[in-house]
Formats: structure tokens, sequence, C-alpha cells
């Protein structure tokens, strides 16, 4: 076993789920605020060099797992570490985000899909650049396919 302490905290606009967007399409734009606690600050240093940060949380609000789940963006069941749902067995959420700015403490970003006050792990650099015609998207590049060809229909 190991214990964490949050290295911040979120502002964001999201006070209930039901505000964030979801399901197929769904665009995360939302702007808010990393606040870094005052004993890590000196670890945001070069920081604002990065155009893109991984932002590592906690599902702090989650209630219980689910080790098989049918995601907002799909009609059939999956495997919790096949989709990015919040009920899983350690409740860990990755976010990429935009860097706005910093004001000290405090990153303002860009593409939050978290509740404010979402307690934050650790945060690091982007740098992975997989081109397009190596990724596969599984079920998700599936669902997708099956919503355009639906589109076109209608
Ligand atoms: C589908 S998850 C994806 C989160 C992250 N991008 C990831 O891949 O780990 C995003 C959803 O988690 C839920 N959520 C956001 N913040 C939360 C929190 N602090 N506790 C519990 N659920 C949260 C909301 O329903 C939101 O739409």
């Amino acid at each position: 076993m190991f214990t964490m302490k949050p290295i911040g905290f979120v502002r964001a606009p999201y006070t209930e789920t039901k505000q964030i967007p979801k399901g197929p399409g769904a665009r995360h734009e939302a702007e808010g605020t990393i606040e870094i606690v005052p004993e890590f600050e000196a670890g945001l240093q070069d920081v604002e060099g990065f155009s893109h940060l991984f932002v590592i949380w906690v599902f702090d609000r989650a209630e219980g797992c689910e080790l098989l789940g049918v995601p907002p963006t799909d009609d059939r069941p999956h495997g919790v570490f096949a989709t990015r749902s919040p009920r899983r067995p350690n409740p860990i959420g990755l976010t990429v985000v935009e860097v706005l700015g910093r004001d000290g403490r405090n990153l303002r970003v860009k593409g939050l899909d978290m509740l404010n006050g979402t307690p934050i792990l650790d945060i690091k650099p982007y740098l992975s650049g997989i081109p397009a015609e190596k990724l596969r998207l599984g079920w998700f590049g599936e669902a997708e396919q099956r919503r355009a060809a639906k589109d076109h229909r209608e």
C-alpha cells in the first residue's frame, strides 16, 4: 500500500458531473486553474514552456468500481481498463490540458473535464506524439464509425 497527497486542486466551472460534456463528439474546452499548494510551488519552474501537460488526478467523488460498463459513447459493455470510466479499482483520472499561462502557483489551463475542487496528484509535460497511422482506437473507433454512418444516413 502507499499514500499520496494532493499537489494541488482544480478550479473548474463544473460543480456537478452532468455539466461536463460527455458522449459522442464531446469536446472539452473548459478553462480553469490548477492551484498548486505552496509547498510544491518550486516544482512549477519552467512548466509554462510546455504547450500541453498531462494532469493526473483523483476521481474523489466516484462511487464504487464497475469492471464492465456501457460508456456514454457506445451502447455495448466494455472492460473498465478499455474505458475512461471514473468507476475504477484505483480512481485515477488523466487529462491533457493546454497551458494558457502561469500566475505564481496557479496554472491557467484549457481542456478541463473534472469537477471543481478535484485533487491533483501530479503534472507532467506532454511530449508524446504517436503518428495517426499507428493509432488503433479499439471499440471507440468502431463506435465513432457507426455514429458517422448513422449521421450520414439521416
Ligand atoms: C470520462 S471521465 C474522463 C476523465 C479523464 N479525462 C480520464 O480519462 O481519466 C470524466 C468524467 O468523470 C466524472 N468526474 C469528473 N470529475 C470527477 C471527480 N472529481 N470525481 C468523480 N467523478 C468525476 C465526470 O462525470 C466526467 O464527465
